[in-house]
């Protein structure tokens, strides 16, 4: 199996810090070494989940931002093959430095301008840890149109472990993250709270999911195959999602 390193560093222009903060992380060292466990990450849940090389299936990297997981990923196999974001600044960065990937500025809201049925496997990174139930939903709805049937879907969320952090650390608990309890997560299974200065057109903030929610809500849309508690950034939990036949 091809390993995957930080050598994808040589063959890009690593983005501004001001831009690497669209991933929260504006220290160069630490967005490599995210990117690099990343993409680990992400190609060993592909080929395992689906059983094929990641270089035989159809892939989109949805809410790439500046290329965190895709730049590896490209490196190395040529990875995924279609980028989208809502933010046109961190496309126009990422464009020339993934050459071969279309990577295509997209509305906040669905749909994508993608035909149904589109892809065999949709990755996305920090993106439903953003997104109010609403949103939620439509774009669980949007991934599933666009995926052929058996296609598998990788979505990021977080759970315990980032809702600890969030009420320690000062910029989340002063959004009102202090005040959320496990147990509040435990019963509502979803808590959204909004960020004031968010980026993007509609309504952003931090989303915390419970796995139990997750495999009764989520599985209406697609097959919940498992959770990954943790799997992504130490913190964040993969969920593995299959479109029923
Ligand atoms: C925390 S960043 C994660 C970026 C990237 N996945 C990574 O891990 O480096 C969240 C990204 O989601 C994008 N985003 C938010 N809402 C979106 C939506 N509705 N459609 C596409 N991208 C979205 C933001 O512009 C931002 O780049």
């Amino acid at each position: 199996m091809t390993e995957i390193t930080d050598a994808w560093v040589k063959a890009v222009e690593l983005p501004e810090p001001g831009n690497m903060m669209e991933t929260h992380e504006n220290r160069e060292h630490v967005f490599v070494r995210q990117g690099t466990n990343m993409a680990r990450t992400i190609h060993e849940a592909i080929e395992t989940y689906t059983g094929k090389p990641i270089t035989d299936q159809r892939i989109l990297d949805f809410g790439c931002g500046v290329g965190r997981v895709a730049m590896p990923l490209y490196h190395f196999f040529r990875k995924p093959d279609v980028c989208v974001d809502v933010d046109p600044k961190a496309i126009r960065y990422l464009r020339p430095q993934i050459p071969d990937v279309a990577c295509r500025v997209t509305k906040f809201d669905p749909p994508l301008p993608f035909r149904d049925r589109a892809f065999d496997v949709v990755f996305s990174v920090s993106i439903w840890t953003h997104l109010n139930a609403e949103s939620a939903e439509a774009w669980l709805t949007e991934i599933t149109r666009i995926l052929r049937p058996g296609g598998y879907a990788f979505l990021t969320t977080s759970s315990y472990t980032m809702l600890q952090l969030r009420r320690s650390h000062f910029v989340t608990a002063n959004l009102g993250w202090d005040k959320v309890t496990d147990d509040m997560l435990r019963e509502q299974g979803f808590i959204f709270l909004e960020t004031p200065s968010a980026p993007g057109t509609g309504t952003y903030g931090l989303a915390s999911h419970d796995p139990e929610y997750i495999r009764r809500e989520w599985s209406r849309h697609m097959d919940v195959v498992d959770i990954l508690p943790g799997a992504i950034l130490g913190g964040q939990d993969m969920n593995v999602l299959r479109k029923r036949a």
